[in-house]
């Protein structure tokens, strides 16, 4: 009745950003991620019907914030009539900070679920049960370059292209550790209702998909560039133009994009992208690694940097 899984945080180069539907949480356009290595969380469940309720240990402390979410998709993994569980959860990086750790978090859960509960369940069906719960969380079920689609009653998700083909680096710039104003899934809400950029914004998604695909598939590294900037500055921009606005950047962000942009002029092959938090992530060849994490790491603000090549989906681990 124990399992335990390990899944990493994915970031994404096309944005998920609105909703179509909100009590499914099925996003209301595609996005395409890479899944990193070296950033994990490790989850174990535990099913007892001697525990009075659900349990939550988030890096051996109690947590009661995040249960709730966690209980909802424990119960859609295995049923409403389960046993009670004890999850516990441990992780190498910050939580709530714009760093995907609920991708990694209920992509790891919904593995390490599925098999306490002695279920065969499909890695697509999981994706669709941590998608329902956190969108980004369903690619972090695939390893590698991975694209999300999504119709009115589902998503589907598969790797396009493996770490392996084109082993890029991802250089995160942390320049603030605590946990974001306003969570992700409420600032879309707030997007949808209220930026006058959001239909312009879905209008584009499936011809930022298109190019970015074709990148990945042609390991072109300008196209990519381009092609993720833009759609990570439009998401951005939608977000600053909602009412009340949703500005996650601080003046560090913007000192890592001028280093970023200082780096592409002197022709280094490394681009910027930045999701609902203040940290940077450059992604980049990786022999340009150590030059654009010095440069990272020499921007005012830093508090740290952290480097990722890519890696797998979520997996079962043996448990202790
Ligand atoms: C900016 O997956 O956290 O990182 O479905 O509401 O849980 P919910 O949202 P979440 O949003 C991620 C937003 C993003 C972009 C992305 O990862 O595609």
């Amino acid at each position: 009745m124990r399992a335990d899984a390990q899944a990493q945080p994915n970031i994404a180069l096309i944005k998920y950003w609105g909703k179509r539907d909100i009590e499914q949480n099925l996003p209301a356009a595609g996005s395409l991620s890479v899944t990193l290595d070296s950033l994990w969380t490790k989850m174990s469940v535990e099913f007892s019907d001697a525990l009075p309720g659900d349990e939550l240990v988030v890096n051996a402390a109690a947590n009661d914030e995040m249960l709730p979410r966690i209980s909802a998709c424990l119960d859609r993994v295995a049923g409403t009539d389960r046993p009670r569980a004890l999850i516990n959860s441990e992780g190498n990086f910050p939580i709530a900070a714009g760093l995907a750790s609920s991708a990694s978090a209920f992509a790891a859960l919904v593995v390490a679920a599925s098999k306490a509960a002695e279920q065969n369940s499909d890695t697509l069906s999981l994706a669709r049960i941590a998608g329902s719960i956190s969108g980004s969380s369903a690619r972090s079920l695939f390893g590698g370059f991975v694209e999300l689609q999504t119709n009115d009653t589902n998503i589907d998700v598969e790797t396009i292209a493996e770490a392996g083909v084109w082993p890029l680096t991802v250089v995160i710039a942390v320049t603030a550790e605590g946990a974001k104003p306003v969570s992700s899934g409420e600032a879309m809400i707030r997007s949808a209702a209220s930026s006058p950029f959001y239909s312009s914004w879905l209008e584009q998604q499936p011809a930022d998909l298109v190019s970015a695909r074709d990148a990945v598939l042609r390991t072109d590294f300008a196209q990519l560039a381009a092609v993720s900037e833009h759609n990570c500055l439009k998401m951005h921009s939608v977000m600053w133009a909602s009412r009340p606005p949703i500005v996650y950047w601080n003046s560090a962000t913007l000192s890592c994009m001028e280093a970023v942009r200082h780096l592409q002029d002197e022709g280094h092959a490394v681009f910027f992208t930045i999701d609902a938090g203040p940290q940077l992530k450059a992604i980049c060849l990786p022999d340009e690694a150590d030059l654009v994490r010095s440069a990272l790491d020499a921007c005012a603000g830093v508090v740290r940097t952290m480097v990722s090549g890519l890696g797998a989906g979520a997996r079962l681990l043996d448990s202790k």
